[in-house]
């Protein structure tokens, strides 16, 4: 183990302290750790469809929730939940990774408490400016081709504006309106592999985390002008909110019943 050792992290972060990121989880494949995840409710973590269609591994019993930790080596850290289902965005595209969310519903309820709380929702028309400094945590290579981490790792990364990530030099028309850019253009700082369908957390006015975008693909990691790509949660909100039900859903009820006629 190397956890005290210096250098890059996530890929250029820092170790987070347990009970930092109180929604990360770390979704498990017969053990082993593959992606992260965040909660959102206490039965439901958000995560990325890729992660269980790219290798084919669908079936859920295969499939662990672990919440509580920092440390994905120590099995005496954390604790453990079976999934009951896991519902991947019926539009995702394994060809250019569109829609890459997915709806974890776990057996039972994941214990709320010190450490472990869920991440907000962001609302319908709450906007995420280019420029923000958001956070994204996870267990992936702390560089390019390198190995996971047994550490939860943290990384500041940038909101990019969406027309300068369409740019041809950077992703041109890879980029789709479901995708959000984060990171540095001069490469560095970003995720990467193992931090697939974890969570990219801004500060929102209000002082509360807000997730606006989950860890989906990247070109390399780290690489000058090839920043990270987040499956975007804002134009994915209607179909989060089939599944769960929370206070935002307020003002999607209003704006319901105000366009009602009569
Ligand atoms: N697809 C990767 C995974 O499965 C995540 C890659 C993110 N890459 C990046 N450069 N940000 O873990």
């Amino acid at each position: 183990m190397n956890a005290g050792s210096h250098g890059s992290r996530i890929v250029g972060g820092t170790e987070a302290v347990k009970g930092q990121w109180g929604w990360q989880t770390s979704l498990q494949y017969r053990g082993k750790h593959v992606c992260g995840g965040a909660i959102v409710s206490p039965r439901w973590v958000i995560t990325a469809a890729h992660c269980f269609i790219q290798y084919n591994m669908k079936l859920e019993s295969d499939w662990i929730v672990v919440v509580d930790t920092v440390s994905v080596s120590d099995l005496s850290q954390g604790k453990r939940y079976q999934t009951l289902q896991i519902n991947s965005h019926p539009r995702f595209s394994l060809d250019n990774n569109d829609y890459d969310l997915c709806l974890l519903h776990t057996k039972t309820e994941i214990e709320m408490g010190d450490g472990v709380r869920p991440v907000c929702l962001p609302r319908l028309r709450e906007s995420f400016p280019p420029g923000s400094s958001c956070w994204v945590t996870g267990w992936g290579y702390t560089r390019e081709g390198g190995s996971v981490s047994s550490h939860l790792r943290q990384a500041s990364v940038q909101l990019i504006d969406q027309a300068v990530c369409s740019q041809p030099y950077v992703y041109g028309s890879q980029l789709t309106p479901r995708m959000l850019c984060a990171g540095v253009m001069e490469g560095g700082v970003d995720s990467c592999q193992g931090d697939s369908g974890g969570p990219l957390v801004c500060r929102s006015e209000a002082g509360d985390w807000r997730l606006a975008g989950v860890v989906s693909w990247g070109e390399g990691c780290g690489r000058v002008n090839k920043p990270g790509v987040y499956s975007r949660i804002t134009p994915l909100l209607h179909w989060i909110h089939q599944y769960i039900s929370d206070e935002n859903e307020e003002s999607l009820s209003t704006v319901t019943t105000q366009s009602d006629p009569f």
